[in-house]
């Protein structure tokens, strides 16, 4: 078997080109702001694609950006400021957070109306339930678009999710055993806790690794025919390319592919999905305000 590759730039650019006719047609223009608190360059890179994006879109796009000095009741203060403006739908805060600020607190202090992001605890209460009124984190989120668009079958599925951060492996298996569309799997979440974690990985018909470690997933965790998403971003040393490093992803890609049905690619599977679907999240907080 050969895997086939799941184009995440093809499919986020549908997706994208989805959300810019539907803005046409909403009547008023969907605002999201990024906050970036200091210069991590990674977080750069992002509030910039982020921003971008928007704008392709025909939204409104706002970056704050804060010194690393900021301390938290400078950053409450903008979060308050985008919380009572009204040309801001969505907002969301690029994390990591310089040490001295908590993260926690940061988050619970933006309109869970507003906050895009999906990591509020009232729109975390809401994916768990269910309720389509919460925004979806835009990772699981475009992963599941992904399984969806690509004809990949969940019902019934054994889906094992490696990692189990709050952005993804959390809201993952909520989406993935939803009772809907991309949904109905059987799902286990593993961590780094978990007692032989290849031979729970080699169980699973779809397996999602997120946990921030180079090509740690090798062949022998993965059974023949399985779906491979890989959310891993990292950044490897290598001196045969201009910038000394090249990304890869938490899925040893070249042994793996040839096992796999289908395989996400790093860069160019998973990440330009999250950004598609944060506009997404963007064009539901701006509707969801036409309804007050
Ligand atoms: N850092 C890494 N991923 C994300 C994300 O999805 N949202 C925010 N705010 N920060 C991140």
């Amino acid at each position: 078997m050969s895997g086939v590759r799941l184009d995440g730039v093809a499919l986020g650019k549908q997706i994208r080109g989805e959300v810019a006719e539907q803005v046409v047609a909403l009547g008023i223009t969907p605002g999201l702001a990024v906050v970036l608190v200091g210069e991590d360059p990674a977080s750069q890179v992002y509030v910039r694609s982020k921003g971008r994006a928007c704008e392709q879109a025909g939204m409104h796009s706002e970056t704050i950006r804060l010194p690393a000095t900021t301390n938290q009741a400078g950053l409450l203060a903008a979060i308050d400021r985008l919380n009572a403006d009204p040309a801001i739908h969505g907002m969301l805060v690029q994390l990591p957070l310089p040490d001295h600020l908590d993260t926690d607190t940061v988050i619970r202090r933006i309109d869970p109306a507003k906050d895009v992001d999906g990591f509020h605890p009232i729109n975390i209460g809401k994916v768990v339930l269910g309720d389509p009124t919460g925004f979806r984190p835009a990772t699981p989120y475009g992963i599941q678009q992904m399984l969806i668009r690509s004809g990949i079958e969940t019902t019934g599925a054994h889906a094992v999710i490696v990692g189990r951060s709050t952005i993804v492996g959390r809201p993952m298996a909520s989406l993935l055993i939803q009772n809907g569309p991309g949904g109905n799997a059987t799902v286990t979440t593993c961590h780094s806790r978990s007692k032989d974690l290849g031979a729970i990985t080699r169980s699973a018909d779809i397996l999602v690794v997120a946990i921030g470690r180079p090509r740690c997933v090798t062949a022998e965790m993965v059974k023949e025919g399985a779906v491979v998403i890989d959310v891993g971003i990292n950044r490897v040393e290598d001196a045969s390319t201009e910038r000394g490093y090249r990304l890869v992803g938490d899925v040893d890609f070249e042994a793996v592919a040839p096992l796999a049905s289908a395989i996400t690619p790093v860069p160019g599977g998973v990440g330009p999905m999250t950004i598609a679907m944060l506009l997404v999240n963007t064009l539901q907080a701006a509707r969801a305000g036409l309804r007050f």
